[in-house]
């Protein structure tokens, strides 16, 4: 009994470390990013030299644009947005979406990217997700079921080690739930693990594409090659199409929040 005491609060301080609320992780922990934040907007609203503005592409307010299959931007992480660009620069992960990110980001200095992603981190905006009619009007990529989507992020895929079938109709354990890395509602758990709430909804299913087919590989200890492999494309329609409109995080407040879209109060 004590035994399963200590793991239970062992697991519950990994779980304060990991997946504290947002605004929490952000303002109280976690580096903000230290560069040049006026050089970064120039950069993000001009461009510099060869490299076209950043709000041609991911939009004005750096929401992303699903047309373009461009991601948001604006909010993500400061220490996550450096490492894209300098895994971008390194050719550690190509842009094979529209080929442009990998020039993009060597037509910058080290420095530039620095001021750019400080920049970005720092610019909040109000964006609740992709229009989901909207894509499905497009019909370039099948649209998922929401609440299917948030028992995936939740709890993993109702898969297990107990003979029947995972999603991909073989055998074995189905994936982990999201939240265990993201945070409740994609939130993100800073500095290794991306805020995934509220992304476009195209960007996300690419992504989760070209990880399962390792497309993109520049992940920490192949973790999110190894969770993608796990996915069915319905999986990954369902989980992007509840990811895009998860709710806030209620500052403060570490549990689950309600979502309105499932009557939850
Ligand atoms: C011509 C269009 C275009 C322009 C201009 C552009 N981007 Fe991108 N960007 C993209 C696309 C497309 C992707 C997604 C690549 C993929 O699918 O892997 C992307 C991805 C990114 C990512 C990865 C985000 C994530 O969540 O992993 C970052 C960061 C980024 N861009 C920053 C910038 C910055 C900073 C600039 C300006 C210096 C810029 N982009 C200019 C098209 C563009
Ligand atoms: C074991 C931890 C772990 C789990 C579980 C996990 N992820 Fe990730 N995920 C990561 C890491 C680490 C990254 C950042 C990779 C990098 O640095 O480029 C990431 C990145 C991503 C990205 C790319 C974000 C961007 O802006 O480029 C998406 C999308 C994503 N995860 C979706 C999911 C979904 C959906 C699930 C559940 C089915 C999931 N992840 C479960 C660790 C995890």
């Amino acid at each position: 009994m004590r035994h399963v005491i200590a793991i239970v609060s062992a697991a519950a301080v990994m779980l304060g470390v990991l997946a504290p609320t947002g605004a929490f992780a952000s303002d109280a922990f976690y580096p903000k990013g230290d560069g040049n934040k006026a050089n970064g907007e120039t950069i993000f609203k001009e461009g510099k030299g060869e490299v076209p503005a950043c709000q041609s592409c991911h939009g004005e307010d750096g929401s992303g644009n699903d047309d373009m299959g461009t991601p948001r931007i604006a909010g993500q992480f400061f220490t996550f947005l450096l490492k894209q660009l300098e895994d971008f620069a390194a050719d550690k992960r190509m842009d094979t979406t529209m080929f442009v990110m990998n020039a993009n980001a060597k037509g910058l200095s080290q420095q530039d990217r620095r001021d750019v992603a400080t920049y970005l981190a720092a610019r909040k905006i109000d964006f609740k997700g992709s229009d989901l009619k909207a894509v499905e009007a497009a019909g370039q990529v099948p649209v998922g079921l929401d609440y299917k989507g948030r028992a995936l992020v939740e709890y993993g895929s109702p898969t297990r080690n107990d003979g029947f079938p995972n999603s991909l109709g073989s055998k074995g354990p189905g994936a982990p739930a999201c939240k265990s890395c993201h945070g409740y509602a994609g939130g993100g758990a800073p500095p290794l693990y991306p805020m995934i709430g509220n992304q476009r909804y195209v960007y996300l299913v690419n992504q989760l594409k070209k990880w399962r087919d390792g497309s993109r590989a520049n992940d920490p200890m192949g973790q999110m090659q190894a969770v993608a492999r796990k996915l069915s494309d319905d999986d990954i329609h369902n989980a992007a199409a509840y990811l895009t409109g998860a709710s806030d995080l209620t500052s403060g407040n570490p549990r689950t929040p309600y979502d309105n879209r499932f009557g939850d109060h």
